[in-house]
């Protein structure tokens, strides 16, 4: 079973998790409105990422025998000051997001638990691929140009990116 203040702990990760789907569900909003069909396109995948981030979790919880609880979602921002500026408040979302993983894994192994610990450690994983993917279309955006031909030739690029495949309960 899990504890009661770890069962917490992961219900409030569920809400960051969906909280983060709505906030790139927020920027592919503002990428559309700007006609950067590539970049929203990515955000896209991005969001559905966390929306199989969320349900991972979900589905961890009932099979520990925990109870989900889902919490209110906290309404993301609707501007940013271009396409750069957004990109960069992902990366910087993603920085508080792996905080929220350590504080997690830390509590997992306070409270011994293997079993949730082995599980936040895909996720643990999961935050240095997801950071360095932004900080590196930042780097592009910084050789190329964040403006004029070096934007136009970046949302080609992401236009290429695959969905998501379902992640299983149990790991990759
Ligand atoms: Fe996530
Ligand atoms: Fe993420």
């Amino acid at each position: 079973m899990l504890s009661n203040k770890l069962q917490d702990a992961l219900n409030q990760q569920i809400n960051d998790e969906y909280y983060s789907s709505y906030l790139y569900q927020a920027m592919v909003a503002y990428l559309e409105d700007l006609n950067l069909d590539g970049c929203a396109h990515w955000m896209k995948m991005q969001a559905e990422e966390e929306h199989l981030h969320a349900l991972k979790l979900f589905d961890y919880v009932v099979e520990r025998g925990g109870r989900v609880e889902l919490f209110a979602i906290a309404q993301p921002a609707k501007e940013w000051d271009s396409p750069r500026a957004a990109f960069e408040a992902a990366l910087d979302h993603e920085k508080v997001m792996t905080e929220n993983i350590s504080k997690l894994a830390d509590l997992a192994i306070t409270e011994r638990d293997h079993a949730t610990n082995n599980l936040l450690q895909w996720y643990v994983s999961e935050q240095v691929e997801e950071e360095a993917t932004v900080d590196d279309i930042l780097k592009k955006l910084d050789m190329m140009g964040d403006t004029g031909t070096g934007l136009f030739l970046m949302d080609r690029e992401l236009k290429n990116r695959p969905t998501p495949t379902p992640i299983d309960q149990a790991g990759a």
